[in-house]
């Protein structure tokens, strides 16, 4: 690697001599000819002069700050905060549960709720919120945003935020599209409208597979970084079952649970200046 670096440094150093006996002749100058138009074929592109270095073929986006600033899957920082989201709830049962599991560690989560479950059980919102923890819009029906109307996600959208904010008095600070499916154009006025910034995940244990609460747990501890957005569903048992050694062994770990707001509100600024004042690990 040093070798190749040395290497580098010594050819691209060359390229930049002074040396004028290695460069190409320059282009010759523009000769004043008839305007280029679609009725003139008679330009031709100028003649290459000597072997110059090649820039790779790339098939790059074009449009990639389009959304930018809307859609997040998780936030990068030095420091250990993550953000545990529970999807697809509320339900009468587990989510309960889990919230005493929660309450035992003082761990703030995020519940992206379907509306139909909220109008079903709007006394567990009522709970949810009471404890300190933050709802997200999940949509009404979780059908996928990408093969549906602006005024079916308009509709599927308002309806849960008005029955979240029936049940509990708060409203969804942030979005989740059911199965992450959402196209840039529907991000962009979803946001501009609702103000939802567009939350996805960066760690996935497919625990709706039921793939057993060990492996879960397992999935979860060894993949979550700093800034993380885990994605977990309150609807399933298992999911529940696996949170207990799961949400310790993130604490054992050092990993500090914010809600997902929480997290978004630490990009930027602050997760950059301690990024460069953090100490190298080794
Ligand atoms: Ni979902």
């Amino acid at each position: 690697m040093a070798i190749l670096g040395l290497v580098l440094l010594s050819a691209s150093l060359g390229s930049c001599g002074s040396d004028k006996s290695k460069l190409p002749p320059p282009p010759p100058p523009p000769t004043s000819g008839p305007l280029k138009t679609t009725n003139n074929t008679g330009y031709r592109t100028p003649a290459l002069h000597g072997p110059v270095p090649r820039n790779p073929d790339m098939n790059l986006r074009a449009d990639y700050t389009k959304g930018a600033g809307i859609s997040f899957s998780r936030i990068p920082m030095a420091d250990k905060y993550i953000a545990i989201t529970f999807d697809d709830g509320p339900h009468p049962k587990n989510t309960p549960r889990l919230l005493n599991m929660l309450r035992a560690r003082n761990i703030k989560a995020t519940f992206y709720m379907v509306g139909s479950n909220v109008d079903l059980y709007p006394q567990v919102v009522r709970r949810v919120v009471a404890e300190g923890h933050e709802i997200g819009n999940h949509s009404y029906s979780h059908r996928l945003f990408s093969k549906m109307s602006d005024s079916e996600i308009r509709q599927e959208l308002s309806r849960t935020r008005d029955a979240v904010q029936r049940a509990a008095g708060v409203q969804p600070l942030t979005l989740r599209p059911p199965f992450g499916g959402m196209l840039t154009r529907q991000r962009e006025w979803v946001n501009a409208e609702f103000g939802y910034p567009i939350i996805l995940w960066s760690i996935d244990p497919l625990d709706w597979k039921r793939p057993g609460p060990s492996v879960v747990c397992s999935r979860i501890v060894s993949a979550t970084t700093p800034g993380s957005i885990i994605l977990a569903h309150d609807l399933h048992g298992q999911t529940v079952d696996a949170m207990p050694a799961t949400l310790d062994g993130l604490l054992q770990r050092g990993f500090k649970f914010v809600t997902v707001s929480q997290l978004l509100a630490m990009r930027g600024e602050m997760a950059t200046a301690r990024v460069t004042v953090k100490a190298p690990v080794h």
